[in-house]
């Protein structure tokens, strides 16, 4: 969603703007902005489009003189793209800007109340009652202001401040929307995420909720809503900007595919101590543990793919009951949290509106709760009670791929922890498990090695219209990731299928040539599979099997085979993904489309 940026100090702002502005890309946008201070008045330039548009307009941001800047990229949600509803947005003397990502539930309130009072709106954007708010009370003072108007508003924002009259200061301020501050010694930033920052730094602040900042060139000083200053701990990042560019792939999306077995060895790693799971930071006891009678997982997306899986695992290693809840979903049905449930939210942002919504809804009711997160200091970290985190590094592409695989592991250590602390996993049958889990870094790079014959696959697939993607159990639910993955990059329709529910209606849609992937790892299951396989070949399907190495039987069903290499049964995930996922990316790829900025899609979704 849209990307906040902001400079002060001793270097001209624009370049470093625009620089900052492209390390957010990623995160989805439709139109970009720019404002700085050059001396006497604050300049503006803002286009729909791209950030090459900008970039020509400005010339690189050289014909924008000034030390002090805000800039945004937005992603439209009040107001289509365009010039007039890009950000920065000022005031009607144009002496205060301001960037906004999030949403002012209540704007159209404030609006009708402005106007009364002789605002004169030019754009249809939430945003732009912000700055008219932040002009009714200005009274000289930039924080005394500001506080008025958050006490004012409902909903989500960052935003990023200046005041023509205040030029050596650049203020910010946050809630439910993430914002960063950067501290350099040529410099101070604040920025939508780490990447916009780290050429500059590695010393980044995370603030709360509610809470400001204050920037000049060489302080920064953070308050609370009360205005009383706070002190607020910086974090070092330890990952390096290589980390968040290409390396010489062509996309992100191909570069996090591949960096998938280092992803899931990291996320590993750490938690196997001499033939035992340790996860220090889950903060509970044995007893805790087997006094869990319930467990929600609850995500959106991917996130929530996992959590399917998750439940098959962590019922059938542990047996604890599992609900899977849609964030959206959950955060309104009034679910029943009783004694012993533990709610496990799954987020790579950390920032998705529902899913911190859904936590913050079992919060209230008292339930324990454990975040499963990538990005280090996010809202969700740190709201959560317990955290653990994915150790994917920065994924930057919209589609996660690394993240999705982390995720997995998280829930298989999770559940093997569980199960043998309940004693309904024998201490042998969890060291063959984790001599399974500990061969899956180098089974995913073989499968990598094989891409070409994926690729090949792809290519005829380029004109497809719709596919399906069925399985079973464990099965189905990395058909429901497989068919995301699909229909995110290449615009092709895709459905998943639980296989047993094709006959129930979906086999109407299944014509000559309609491509059909059927994953089938699960022994038991696999005959009840192959029949699925047959009705729909019969019908005219082609299919793609994904199945495990030595489960020949299939070529007699299915039109074209891949195969994994042999594993856990809980932990087939981990390999077809990567099939699947190289499948959509050769098809995107294919048909020349944008891989990691898919049309409408944000990396991180912090809006309802
Ligand atoms: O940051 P999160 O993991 O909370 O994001 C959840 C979904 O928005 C995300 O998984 C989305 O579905 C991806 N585009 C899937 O590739």
């Amino acid at each position: 969603m849209c990307g906040i940026v902001g400079y002060i100090g001793e270097q001209q702002a624009a370049p470093i703007l625009l620089e900052g502005l492209s390390k957010l890309e990623y995160r989805g946008y439709d139109s970009a902005g720019i404002a700085v201070y050059d001396g006497n008045e604050i300049k503006m330039v803002k286009s729909r489009g791209k950030l090459k548009v900008l970039e020509e307009l400005t010339q690189g941001g050289m014909t924008l003189p000034g030390c002090v800047g805000i800039g945004h990229t937005r992603w439209a949600t009040h107001g289509s793209p365009s010039d007039i509803n890009a950000h920065p947005h000022f005031n009607k003397n144009h002496t205060i800007a301001v960037v906004h990502n999030g949403i002012i539930e209540n704007y159209m309130k404030l609006r009708k109340k402005l106007e009364k009072k002789g605002y004169v709106f030019v754009s249809e954007t939430d945003t732009e009652v912000l700055v008219h708010l932040l002009d009714y009370y200005y009274n000289g003072n930039p924080l005394e202001t500001i506080t008025k108007v958050m006490y004012r508003l409902e909903g989500s924002y960052a935003l990023g401040i200046m005041f023509k009259d205040h030029p050596e200061e650049v203020y910010a301020v946050r809630k439910d929307s993430p914002l960063i501050v950067g501290k350099s010694e040529a410099g101070n930033f604040i920025a939508s995420d780490v990447p916009a920052v780290l050429k500059h730094t590695r010393d980044v602040y995370f603030i709360d909720n509610q809470e400001m900042v204050k920037l000049t060139k060489d302080s920064l000083t953070f308050y609370n809503i009360d205005e009383e200053e706070i002190s607020v701990e910086p974090t070092h990042i330890e990952w390096d900007i290589t980390a968040a560019e290409k390396g010489g792939y062509e996309y992100f999306m191909l570069k996090e595919i591949y960096e998938q077995p280092k992803a899931v060895a990291d996320t590993l790693n750490p938690r196997l101590k001499n033939n035992d799971i340790v996860i220090e930071e889950l903060g509970m006891t044995d007893e805790e543990i087997r006094n869990i009678k319930k467990i929600f997982i609850i995500g959106c997306g991917s996130a929530y793919h996992t959590g399917v899986t998750a439940k098959y695992v962590i019922e059938g290693l542990a047996r604890i009951p599992v609900e899977v809840d849609l964030a959206s979903e959950f955060r309104y049905r009034n679910p029943i949290f009783e004694p012993g449930t533990l709610v496990i939210v799954i987020s790579q942002s950390g920032e998705t509106a529902d899913t911190l919504a859904a936590l913050r809804e079992a919060k209230a009711n008292g339930v324990k709760t454990l975040g499963i997160v990538n990005v280090v200091g996010s809202s969700i970290a740190r709201e959560a009670d317990a955290v653990m985190y994915t150790w994917a590094g920065p994924e930057i592409a919209v589609a996660t791929t690394k993240a999705y695989s982390t995720q997995l592991i998280a829930e298989y250590l999770l559940a093997m922890k569980f199960a043998r602390v309940r004693d309904v996993l024998s201490q042998e049958e969890m060291e063959g498990m984790i001599e399974d889990l500990k061969k899956l870094p180098e089974q995913i790079e073989f499968l990598l090695g094989n891409k070409e014959k994926i690729q090949h696959f792809a290519n005829r697939y380029l004109a497809t219209e719709h596919v399906f993607f069925i399985g079973r159990g464990i099965d189905y639910a990395i058909s429901l990731e497989g068919s995301l993955k699909l229909k995110e990059i290449s615009y092709i329709h895709s459905e998943a299928y639980a296989a047993g529910e094709l006959k129930h209606g979906t086999i109407s849609l299944i014509e000559e040539d309609t491509l059909v992937t059927a994953v089938i790892t699960q022994k038991e299951l696999y005959k009840k599979t192959l029949s699925n396989v047959q009705e729909v070949r019969t019908r005219g399907a082609f299919v793609l099997a994904v199945t495990n190495t030595g489960n020949t039987e299939v070529e007699k069903s299915a039109d074209y085979v891949i195969y994994l290499p042999e594993t856990n049964k809980y932990f087939t995930n981990s390999l077809a993904v990567i099939p699947l996922q190289l499948f959509s990316y050769y098809v995107s790829l294919g048909k020349g489309l944008d891989v990691d900025k898919p049309r409408n899609l944000a990396k991180s979704v912090t809006v309802e």
